[in-house]
């Protein structure tokens, strides 16, 4: 190549070619960081025939396929909620049209506090992501509960943080719960039913009958004559192991329907419960409640009894507590209830299978019999350091309570 180094030349053509070489692999640089970036769908390359156009799709078409046909929504987020990208998926779920959802901020189909819990999350960059439960609002003004997965993408050179977000629809499944609910709930009650039938015939008929045969039977042993010591003393030995029979069975009908909680309410029930609970196993159990002011409605007394019976069963059964604090208390329209024990305690997120072979529903069964009555229950337990159960309840209002009853207890 001839080349013209005349005196005019401001500038040597070294440096000149030098500067060009150094432009074009910038460029070149910079569309590799583009392509590794995803940014870039097809190059153009100049050829003897003309520019060829290399299309990137074969690299990404799978990816695109699987993310337009998936059914759970897809979404690319910026830092600040704004939708970067979506699929089709999504579009439908919230019923927008997707130029509509494109470039707005997802925090608009969420309600204020799902907003809430999901602008920390957009700031943290945690590689692991979360999930969070939420309520979309749909254009049509309906709502759906979904299950929203986040992730911090990679930077891949982009100067703000993105985040993928999978938002799967739960409609069924919420609807498939609700039904599995109100079935053991029916079960619950049909339970429960069961439960005062048997209690009554027993009340009725088996202690009636015993008690009349004691009776007669104490009648009999007087009648004996006084030097009869040997059969005398054997008679007394029989009514007296009659008059256990009769203890024994009036137990076993208070466990399975406490007249005491019908009769006199929930604060002489949990009591009663408590008082036999510490004769029986000697741990020593300290009780506060003070009286209610009104008759709760019976499902509501009849789950915190129940909560109870099963908390000291499992005391009994699983803590070796040497002390036990049970807590009534009403705080405006929330009654708590609280069974501590100072046992050995045990890991309540530790799924209950592994802990034993055999299946334990003691803990789910009161939980769910919380959420029946719409309340809660929570398991604290330490390992060495005890369990606290822990069952909170709201009131209805009065004038909506079920059952009016005229005494207060
Ligand atoms: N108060 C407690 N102290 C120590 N461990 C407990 C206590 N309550 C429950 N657990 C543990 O939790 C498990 C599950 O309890 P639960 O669901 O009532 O089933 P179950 O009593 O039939 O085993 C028990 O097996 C026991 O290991
Ligand atoms: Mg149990």
């Amino acid at each position: 190549m001839k080349t013209d180094r005349g005196k005019h030349s401001a500038r040597p053509a070294p440096s000149r070619e030098l500067a060009e070489l150094r432009a074009r692999l910038a460029e070149a640089e910079e569309t590799l960081r583009a392509i590794r970036g995803g940014e870039v769908d097809a190059v153009v390359v100049a050829g003897k025939q003309g520019p060829r156009v290399f299309t990137l799709e074969g690299a990404e078409h799978a990816y695109r396929v699987l993310i337009e046909c998936m059914n759970e929504g897809a979404l690319i987020l910026a830092a600040d909620g704004v939708m970067l990208y979506a699929n089709q998926s999504f579009a439908r779920m919230v019923k927008r049209p997707l130029e509509q959802v494109l470039g707005s901020s997802f925090h608009r189909v969420l309600s204020v506090t799902n907003q809430a819990v999901l602008r920390p999350l957009l700031k943290r960059t945690v590689k692991s992501g979360s999930k969070i439960q939420a309520l979309l609002h749909a254009g049509d003004g309906s709502q759906m509960p979904a299950h929203i997965s986040i992730r911090p993408l990679a930077k891949n050179g982009a100067k703000s943080a993105t985040f993928g977000i999978v938002v799967t629809d739960m409609t069924e499944a919420r609807r498939n719960e609700e039904m599995l609910r109100a079935l053991t709930h029916r079960v619950v009650q049909a339970q429960e039913a069961e439960r005062r039938l048997v209690a009554l015939e027993l009340h009725d008929h088996i202690t009636q009958r015993l008690c009349a045969v004691l009776a007669r039977w104490a009648a009999l042993a007087n009648k004996l004559p006084a030097h009869e010591k040997a059969s005398r003393g054997e008679v007394m030995k029989l009514s007296e192991m009659l008059g256990q029979t009769v203890d024994e069975v009036q137990r076993i009908a208070r466990n399975l329907r406490p007249t005491v909680l019908d009769e006199l309410g929930l604060v002489p029930a949990l009591r009663a419960t408590c008082t036999e609970f510490a004769d029986r196993t000697g741990v020593s159990l300290k009780l506060a409640c003070k009286p209610l002011s009104a008759r709760l409605p019976a499902e509501v007394e009849l789950t915190l009894y129940r909560i109870l019976q099963k908390a000291l069963e499992n005391v009994e059964k699983h803590a070796r507590a040497r002390h036990v604090m049970v807590q009534l208390t009403k705080q405006r329209d929330i009654l708590q209830l609280t069974i501590k024990d100072d046992g050995i305690g045990f890991d309540p997120d530790q799924p209950p299978a592994s802990r034993k072979k055999k299946r334990n529903f003691g803990l789910l069964r009161m939980r769910e019999r919380a959420t029946y009555v719409g309340g809660t229950l929570k398991v604290k337990s330490v390992r060495r350091a005890g369990t606290e159960i822990e069952v909170r309840i709201p009131l209805p209002p009065p004038a909506r309570a079920k059952r009016s009853r005229s005494k207060a207890r």
